[in-house]
């Protein structure tokens, strides 16, 4: 018999290894990957670029259906496209990321992306590894195994500001606290470990460390399935 699918759910904040950790997992294991951040950056793009008020909820709530967002899940090769436009590199802008913590603390767009997540998870043959912030606790609740990614703020910050030195490190580290902070404290489905979560903190471990021990629990979880 070929194995069933597995659904590996990977959330934590920003800066613990999670993208880099899940689609080398994914690669590995032969699953599909899902960047649900990049889906928040997108719509994020979309209200931007056809000047809708970031500032007003309701404005935002108001276009929530209008973007079409198609996600790519092979992990060596994660696409996002916005109504056919290929917006992997518009969506790490500055900007961007300045704004998509308002964005996707909006109910309607929350809803919205849940539900393309949760059909894309349930449409991946041998199972996926789907990495966010709220997929353990809300997306996918019943996921086959949890990982919560921890690391120091200190760590976080150095590995997002990779080459940068000095008041980059400082400010990116602030720019990073806020935007958790504002993630972990929104009304709806905030960042948060679930309880049935295993939790690692990565701040003393290589990145190879962190792919070997999740792809290590994943393989415990789909011999006992
Ligand atoms: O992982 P990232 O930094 O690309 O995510 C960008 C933002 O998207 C993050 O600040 C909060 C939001 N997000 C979310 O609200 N829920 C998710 N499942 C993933 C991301």
């Amino acid at each position: 018999r070929t194995a069933p699918a597995v659904i590996v759910a990977i959330d934590g904040p920003s800066g613990t290894g999670k993208s880099s950790t899940s689609k080398a997992v994914a690669a590995q294991l032969g699953l599909s990957y899902l960047d649900t951040g990049a889906q928040y950056r997108a719509i994020t793009w979309w209200m931007v670029t056809n000047g809708i008020d970031v500032t007003d909820p309701s404005a935002i709530a108001d276009a929530a259906g209008k973007p079409d967002i198609v996600s790519g899940t092979d992990p060596s090769a994660p696409t996002i496209t916005v109504d056919g436009t290929d917006v992997a590199g518009p969506i790490r802008t500055q900007e961007v990321t300045s704004k998509v913590s308002a964005v996707s603390a909006v109910p309607e767009v929350r809803a919205r992306i849940t539900e393309l997540q949760r059909s894309i998870a349930s449409a991946a043959g041998t199972g996926i590894v789907v990495e966010g912030r709220d997929i353990g606790t809300t997306v996918l609740p019943d996921a086959d195994l949890k990982i919560f990614l921890t690391a120091s703020p200190e760590a976080r910050a150095a590995r997002r500001s990779g080459e940068l030195k000095g008041a980059d490190v400082q400010a990116t580290r602030e720019a990073l606290i806020k935007r958790d902070a504002a993630d972990s404290s929104r009304k709806t489905s905030p960042l948060a470990k679930a309880d049935d979560a295993v939790e690692v903190d990565t701040s003393e471990l290589t990145l190879q460390q962190v792919i070997e021990c999740v792809v290590t629990l994943v393989e415990e979880k789909r011999a006992a399935k």
